[in-house]
């Protein structure tokens, strides 16, 4: 069969996101709101042109590509963390990555556009994207077609879990060294919030139950913004222990 759309599809951009590995991403976009990113689209003049007036909008819809994903991988069912890895649901009925097409679909808050000649870079936050994620498309949120107030969240309706997250002092002067260096303020609430959604793989996550008594103590990382983030847990809790710079290659600097 001859598809109309092969080599029709391609993309505009690609999103310079702060989440750099998989690890630490939000599930969903807006579960932490101040995960800020850049869509940057191609540097050509009908790009420009294409964003007239996209800056009416609080909100978008970015239609991206799942380019860590080996798509040929994905299974008619999955077993999605919300339910704890514990059971099963057809892929179609889940937003995961590993899907037949590996399209993403997310809505994020849209903070400003910004244009540089040609250049078009839109600030969004709210992410759940990995960086260099490319994008396929851009579409203005219509809260009058695209709300629903009464639409079922299915298997997902729980609450999101979010735990209780402290610092300790050396991670909270790690995080004052950090915003003197980057002029960039919000470490703490985005390590926060996203920490509090207990960021840990779904297999990790079976093995080691954040409320277990024998998980307290046990160590993570991940790199945010530039920084290796190292926290633990606890009794009640999250802590989180110390933000070292990272390199230039992704290593700790000290
Ligand atoms: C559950 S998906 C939801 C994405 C989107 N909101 C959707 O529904 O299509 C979000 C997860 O996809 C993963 N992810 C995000 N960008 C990715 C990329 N470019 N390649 C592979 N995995 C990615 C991250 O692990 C993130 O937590």
């Amino acid at each position: 069969v001859q598809c109309y759309w092969q080599g029709v599809v391609k993309p505009i951009g690609v999103v310079r996101s702060i989440y750099k590995e998989k690890f630490g991403i939000p599930r969903q976009p807006g579960l932490v709101e101040s995960a800020r990113g850049v869509i940057e689209l191609n540097d050509e003049p009908f790009l420009a042109q294409a964003t007239k007036m996209l800056d009416q909008f609080t909100h978008l819809w970015v239609i991206f590509i799942f380019h860590r994903h080996d798509a040929k991988n994905w299974k008619p069912s999955i077993r999605p963390p919300r339910l704890g890895g514990a059971r099963k649901v057809g892929v179609l009925a889940s937003r995961s990555p590993h899907r037949p097409n590996p399209i993403g679909l997310s809505a994020v808050k849209l903070e400003r556009i910004e244009q540089l000649g040609n250049q078009v870079k839109i600030h969004v936050s709210g992410l759940d994207i990995l960086d260099g994620s490319p994008v396929l498309d851009i579409k203005p949120y219509l809260p009058y077609a695209d709300s629903i107030p009464q639409a079922s969240n299915g298997w997902a309706a729980d609450p999101i879990p979010r735990k209780p997250v402290e610092f300790t002092e050396q991670a909270l002067q790690d995080i004052a060294d950090q915003e003197t260096r980057s002029g960039q303020r919000g470490l703490q609430e985005l390590i926060t919030e996203t920490v509090a959604l207990d960021p840990r793989p779904t297999s990790q996550r079976r093995k080691l139950k954040a409320d277990a008594p024998e998980s307290v103590g046990t160590r993570y990382g991940f790199a945010i913004e530039g920084c290796d983030v190292k926290w633990e847990i606890t009794s009640t809790g999250f802590r989180v222990l110390a933000v070292e710079e990272l390199g230039p290659e992704g290593r700790p600097k000290s």
